[in-house]
């Protein structure tokens, strides 16, 4: 049998103490958005750390932040091989509407292939992803190719807000010399894909604020401000009748498409009946002159992400509220920078405020967007790996969402950065009942031993060629 049927069968062999191990973590509520949820996060941490330890790994911590904690793992072979950091977060989304759980999100469920559970596809299964391809290269080769580095943010799911302060305080432990962010997804089970870019983020809460106290909608209605009505009127404004963001100069930053560019991302196998169908609408529309791909991948958005204001409660109450309230965030492309889109649409804002009431914007998060570099050898490796395994070479994708920890490791560390990851589109993910493909894991864990052993092959030189410089995101 040669090695990497061996490596294969072995990892076939561990299949169910793989999934039992995921149903253990997941069963854990590490929701960092939530704070009493913080001594979850905690027992998630001290529970990947002794997984990493029972997987081989040498050194294993818990490290404190300003925060929830994260959990550092290494296992150096030999310091002439190339050293890999992996990237991942063990920390999971809140899991509101929970009445809409076909099953209870923390107590996982096995069906039809499936693990269903918060935070089962985004991100645990990619840490027990690697700690299982760690386990099965020790079992069968008896040690690492690589030396393999492993970091699991607690906050990514918060905006990852200690994380920057976290890699500078570490810079020497986290050194690599390619970081490989597992925390992606594919655009089908048989349409496998890197991913190549992603969007960056800026978030607000906007308040509109009218009268003192709520009043009576009769004594008062007509002759006072509604913020109600005044903050519908300042959302409804955001956008033309193009679907184009309708703040000045928010497009000036954007990095022109070009045609090749276009061409390239047409050929895409992009599901576009499966991304409709997985979405749940009637029909996708969007900012005119581009396609669904492009609109979710290389052009911004502002979008409402919440908004309450006024009587909720059982039948009719005469009032004109006294406040109003949305929360607003963009998706960012290449070259925007968050600090002047946040710039710009506070004083959109505050312009477009009626008389009448007064308009607070409140910054609460800001992400860098990212662009790998194709070409670089280790993403070539990388796909080489992927396309072993599932039959065909991947798509390389930019995605809509965002992982700002990238830009800040890639800045940080000066490596470059190779995202894999496994997720699929219909995983619901953020949304309940998420769940993971079990073979997509199965798969993941054959690709990324491979990966490894393509890397070790190259040596620290080889990974060290990179065609062109990377561009990890806005100048900082
Ligand atoms: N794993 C996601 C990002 C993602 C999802 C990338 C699907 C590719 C495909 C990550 O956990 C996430 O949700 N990020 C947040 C970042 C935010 C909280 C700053 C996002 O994109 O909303
Ligand atoms: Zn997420």
């Amino acid at each position: 049998m040669s090695r990497q049927a061996e490596l294969d069968q072995a990892a076939h062999e561990r299949r169910d103490q793989l999934v039992s191990a995921l149903i253990d973590w997941v069963r854990i509520p590490s929701i960092s958005g939530v704070p009493a949820h913080a001594a979850d996060v905690r027992r998630s941490a001290q529970h990947l750390r002794d997984r990493a330890c029972e997987a081989g790994m040498t050194r294993a911590e818990v490290w404190e932040t300003a925060g929830h904690p994260a959990v550092f793992a290494e296992r150096i072979e030999d310091p002439q091989l190339p050293t890999v950091l992996v990237y991942g977060h063990h920390d999971v989304q809140p899991v509101d509407p929970l009445a809409e759980w076909h099953s209870p999100p923390f107590e996982p469920a096995v069906s039809g292939g499936e693990l269903q559970g918060r935070g089962a596809a985004d991100d645990k299964q990619h840490l027990l992803m690697h700690l299982e391809a760690v386990a099965t290269l020790l079992q069968v080769e008896g040690r690492l190719p690589i030396n393999l580095k492993l970091i699991a943010e607690g906050e990514e799911e918060s905006g990852s807000p200690n994380f920057e302060a976290l890699v500078r305080a570490h810079r020497e432990e986290l050194a690599a010399d390619v970081v490989v962010i597992s925390d992606t997804g594919m655009l089908g089970p048989e349409e496998p894909a890197l991913t190549i870019g992603l969007r960056g983020l800026a978030y607000w809460e906007v308040r509109v604020l009218g009268p003192a106290a709520d009043l009576h909608s009769g004594v008062f209605g007509g002759a006072v401000a509604n913020p109600v009505a005044a903050l519908c009127r300042l959302l409804a404004g955001l956008h033309d009748p193009q679907g184009r963001v309708a703040v000045p100069g928010f497009y000036d930053a954007v990095r022109p498409v070009s045609p090749g560019e276009r061409a390239a991302m047409a050929a895409i196998p992009f599901d576009l009946a499966g991304f409709q169908a997985a979405a749940g609408v009637p029909a996708l529309t969007g900012e005119a002159g581009w396609t669904p791909y492009e609109r979710r991948s290389v052009r911004p958005t502002l979008d409402p992400c919440g908004i309450w204001g006024g009587y909720q409660g059982a039948g009719p109450k005469t009032i004109i509220p006294a406040r109003a309230g949305a929360k607003l965030s963009c998706r960012l492309v290449p070259d925007q920078d968050p600090a002047t889109i946040t710039r710009l649409v506070r004083e959109h804002l505050l312009r477009a405020a009626e008389p009448g009431v007064v308009v607070e914007v409140d910054d609460l998060q800001h992400g860098a967007w990212v662009l790998t570099d194709p070409d670089h050898p280790a993403v070539r490796e990388a796909a080489l790996a992927v396309a072993e395994v599932w039959g065909r070479s991947p798509a390389l994708i930019r995605e809509g969402g965002s992982i700002p920890p990238v830009a800040t490791l890639a800045a940080e560390l000066q490596a470059p950065c190779v995202l894999f990851g496994v997720i699929l589109p219909d995983d619901r993910i953020h949304a309940p009942n998420e769940r993971l493909v079990l073979e997509q894991l199965f798969r993941g864990v054959r690709a990324t031993t491979r990966i490894w052993h393509r890397y070790g092959a190259l040596g620290r030189a080889g990974l060290s060629a990179p065609a062109a410089p990377p561009a990890p995101g806005p100048p900082r």
